[in-house]
């Protein structure tokens, strides 16, 4: 299962990059904005110095909803760098864009996904990934592991090579049914990964390893 940081702060992407765990990132235009990035060339920048800390898999999204503002935006950015992946919405042109980058070999997110439906219009137009967001279903009391759990069956019955990214990913009990489920990618915030961390028998497991060691040590 491959892990991404939901996020555009630099802080959070290298602190996990540094765990040695982290397999790309995702960003949204409310995540750049959250962090003040602001302006084509400033974004544009951002974005470089997220490919520089990762290895792979960074997901930059456009802001056109049309066809040709869509293409003319996502290949400056998958021109940044190769470990760019455009994330398009899932509309109808968001749809027809997928399906031409998909031809011209640039990587797709298709973003905003909120059923099984739009899932499988992505996978049939050729998405290296599909995004949908699990913690704004849940929001509206709607089940969002339902929704992957559907969508990882589909893509099972077909063979479609469009990875399952759980996005939306609000909590580690929605990683770790992600992970229970086979779900190939969940993004989510720094805290859902530290999160996966705790147990409180490994704290005290290793504080009375520390002071049995203590006492023939001295
Ligand atoms: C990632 O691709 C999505 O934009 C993100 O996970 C949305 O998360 P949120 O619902 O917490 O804003």
């Amino acid at each position: 299962m491959k892990f991404f940081i939901d996020t555009a702060n630099l802080d959070e992407i290298r602190e996990a990059y540094d765990m040695g765990v982290l397999d790309g990132v995702t960003t949204n235009p409310s995540l750049m904005a959250k962090e003040g990035i602001t302006g084509d060339a400033k974004i544009k920048a951002h974005y470089k110095a997220i490919c520089d800390i990762v290895d792979n898999n960074v997901s930059a999204e456009v802001i056109a909803t049309d066809y040709e503002g869509m293409m003319k935006e996502g290949r400056e950015l998958a021109k940044l760098d190769d470990k760019i992946v455009v994330k398009i919405p899932m509309i109808k042109d968001g749809v027809k864009a997928i399906k031409q980058f998909s031809a011209e070999g640039i990587r797709t997110n298709c973003t905003l996904v909120f059923s099984s439906g739009q899932a499988l219009l992505a996978a049939k137009a050729g998405a290296s990934y599909v995004s949908p967001f699990i913690g704004r279903l849940d929001d509206i009391s709607t089940d969002g592991l339902t929704l992957i759990e559907d969508i990882i069956r589909i893509y099972d019955n077909y063979a479609y090579e469009t990875e399952v990214l759980a996005a939306s990913v609000r909590h580690t009990m929605h990683l770790i049914e992600c992970a229970n489920m086979g779900a190939d990618v969940v993004t989510c915030p720094l805290k859902v990964i530290t999160g996966l961390l705790k147990h409180p028998l490994t704290d005290s497991g290793l504080a009375q390893f520390l002071a049995d060691h203590k006492k023939g040590n001295q």
